[in-house]
This record gives C-alpha cells, sequence and structure tokens, in this order.
C-alpha cells in the first residue's frame, strides 16, 4: 500500500516489515454479460482489508512516538492491529464481543495483545476502548473514532484503479457493518478524481445483513431487516461507528444498498469457494449474496464492470463451511468398498 504513500499522511519510513496490500485483482469471468473482478484482501498478513487500517495506525503513532494503541472490534480489526503492532513493537489491547470466532480470538492472543472480552454489545466495547485510551494515554484505532483507519482503507480503493489502467469498474460491492470500508472507497476515489487520475466515480454498493442494516435503511427506508442474529458477526453492527459518512458514500456515489439473509449469505460461502477458489468467511461473502440477489431483480446492465471485495478470509470462520460439509458429506466407506467409488458421483449443489 505504501506505493500511495503521497496519499497518506505519513511516509513509507514509518512503514512495518509486512506486506500489506499489493493484493491481487482476481478475474472471475462474466456472468449474464457482467465482468466480475475480486479484490483478495484475504492475502494481508492477518487475513482481512483491516491490515491496511492498522498499518497506517501504527505508522502514525510510530512517527509521533506513540508506543500503546487500543481498540474495540468485532474481530478482524483486533487480529490486525496485534499482528501488525507485533511487527512494529507497539503495544495492543484490544476489546471484543463475548463471541468472537475462536480463531479470530487465538490470533489475536498469539500475536501477543492484551485482550478483554467483553458481555455486552459491540458499542459497550467501544466505550470501554476509548476509556482506557484516555487513561492510559494510547492512541485508540477503533474504526469510526481514528480518522487514519479510512486513509489507510482507502489504499485499496487506490490499487484497484490502478490495477484496471485508471478505467474505474461501474460497481464496487462492499460489504458493510460500521460503514468505514464503505466511506473509505470513497475517499480513494475522490482523491483520484480530485487530481485528475480518474474521471468517473464507482457506485457504491453497501450489502447488510438482515440482523442489523442501519446503513441499508438510512439509504433506502424500503429496506427491511428482521432477523435475530447472523452467521456474519463481523459486519453486525446495529449502531455504525461511521453511519453518516457511509450513507454520504452511497448518495454521492448514486449507489444503492440491499439486505441479505444468512440462506444467501451461506449459499455464496460455498458458491464462491466452489465456483472460484476462493474462501471468504461469511462477512466477506455477503457482498457476492448480495450480487447475485440484485442480479436477478436487474440491477447491474448488460456490460457492467463489477468488483466485489473480498474483505476477509473463510479459514478464520469455518462454521457456515463446517454446516455445509457436514450435510454434504456422504456415509463413511469401508476400506474394501472403494468399487463404489467409480460410480459417478453427484457434487453438492452451490
Ligand atoms: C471481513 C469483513 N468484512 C467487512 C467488514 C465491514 O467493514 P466496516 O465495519 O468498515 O463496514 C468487516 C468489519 O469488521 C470485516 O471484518
Amino acid at each position: 500500500m505504501w506505493q500511495f504513500q503521497t496519499f497518506l499522511p505519513v511516509g513509507a519510513e514509518w512503514r512495518s516489515h509486512l506486506q500489506v496490500g499489493d493484493t491481487p485483482l482476481l478475474d472471475l469471468g462474466t456472468s449474464q454479460d457482467i465482468r466480475i473482478w475480486l479484490k483478495d484482501e484475504t492475502r494481508n498478513p492477518s487475513g482481512s482489508l483491516k491490515d491496511r487500517a492498522s498499518e497506517l495506525v501504527l505508522a502514525v503513532a510510530a512517527a509521533f512516538g506513540i508506543d500503546e494503541v487500543v481498540m474495540a472490534s468485532t474481530g478482524n480489526a483486533a487480529a490486525s492491529l496485534a499482528a501488525i503492532g507485533a511487527a512494529q513493537k507497539t503495544r495492543v489491547t484490544v476489546v471484543v464481543p463475548r463471541d468472537i470466532p475462536v480463531a479470530k480470538l487465538a490470533q489475536i492472543q498469539a500475536f501477543g495483545a492484551e485482550v478483554h472480552r467483553i458481555d455486552g454489545p459491540y458499542e459497550a466495547a467501544c466505550t470501554l476502548a476509548g476509556k482506557l485510551a484516555q487513561a492510559r494515554g494510547a492512541m485508540n484505532r477503533t474504526t469510526g473514532i481514528n480518522p487514519f483507519t479510512r486513509e489507510g482503507k482507502k489504499t485499496c480503493a487506490l490499487e484497484i484503479a490502478c490495477q484496471m489502467d485508471w478505467q474505474p469498474p461501474d460497481w464496487i460491492i462492499v460489504p458493510t457493518g460500521d460503514g468505514n470500508i464503505l466511506s473509505a472507497m470513497a475517499k480513494g476515489f475522490a482523491d483520484l478524481k480530485a487530481c485528475g487520475m480518474i474521471r468517473q466515480l464507482p457506485r457504491l454498493l453497501a450489502v447488510q445483513t438482515a440482523a442489523a442494516c442501519p446503513i441499508a435503511q438510512a439509504f433506502d427506508p424500503a429496506l427491511q431487516g428482521d432477523a435475530l442474529g447472523t452467521c456474519a458477526d463481523s459486519i453486525n453492527v446495529p449502531a455504525p461507528m461511521d453511519l453518516r459518512a457511509a450513507v454520504l458514500a452511497l448518495r454521492h456515489s448514486n449507489g444503492h444498498a440491499v439486505v441479505v439473509d444468512d440462506t444467501e449469505i451461506a449459499h455464496a460461502v460455498m458458491a464462491l469457494a466452489s465456483r472460484f477458489g476462493v474462501f471468504l468467511e461469511p462477512a466477506a461473502a455477503a457482498g457476492y449474496a448480495g450480487f447475485e440477489k440484485l442480479q436477478k431483480q436487474g440491477l447491474f446492465a448488460s456490460g457492467d464492470r463489477v468488483v466485489l471485495l473480498g474483505t476477509g478470509t473463510g479459514l478464520k470462520d469455518l462454521r457456515v463451511a463446517i454446516a455445509a460439509a457436514e450435510t454434504d458429506s456422504g456415509p463413511c466407506l469401508h476400506p474394501d468398498d472403494w468399487q463404489s467409488l467409480l460410480a459417478p458421483a453427484t457434487p453438492p449443489e452451490h
């Protein structure tokens, strides 16, 4: 991401030794005349797009001589801060929800961060992180509080434009919780337009879940959300920190919003994996669920170019894939029964 240091508030001399960004833009081919790419953010050091924000926040902290960073997170951002904090030798303290996926908790602990699980909603974690940061004189990286998270994440937009020869796509599909990735994409493309690198802004498409869709509803009050919980925990944010900026980003880009349910998300996890070899966590696969839903509704025009943000790896949250595998796997074979394998197998339907 540091190839774009002129667009960032501090220079590459403050970067970590990890490689954040410069992730591939995978060409997934066409579907009914719509060309699809996936920006594979799972290739970042901790497996999610959040590394772009953590890398910049920790670089700013280093530039200002701040030796501790605190944050609240639904999981990925905390794992990311812990990973890059270890590389930067900066102390990291995180507050996370009690039901955080176990692999994300293990990842945070392996990177040596101080972890506090909180028995309450995400907003309570944000309040506690703010108090801790103030009491300890630490920087607060919490999304929507720290302005550098948006600046770091906007490098994803800069890379997409560069990888597409400065002809941005018609649509960018963004799985949305707090709305920070959404507003960061808007910021990145706005910066490029302001300096004459691109002519046209892509339309932004927010995908939220039926369990938490305040940004989608603020943009389009006709959208309904009625589920109690969701498997896409990373975007399960009932009170988004960046609601206003996200809605403005949608309006300014002539964007769109859609709400998907857990059945559609689980289907998207398995479809992305089996059709394209890309394994995303449910929150990230929600973007593809939104794409499929809106394609059926005829939102996209023939010839549209669409980029999905593959915001996080499926390896950290296997619950949906395990549930599908348990349903799809046949009975256990007797070792002598190999001839039954010669009968044509029916692959699971995704
Ligand atoms: C994998 C993944 N996708 C999407 C998001 C949503 O990002 P934001 O909260 O900025 O809307 C998150 C946030 O935690 C995430 O971890």
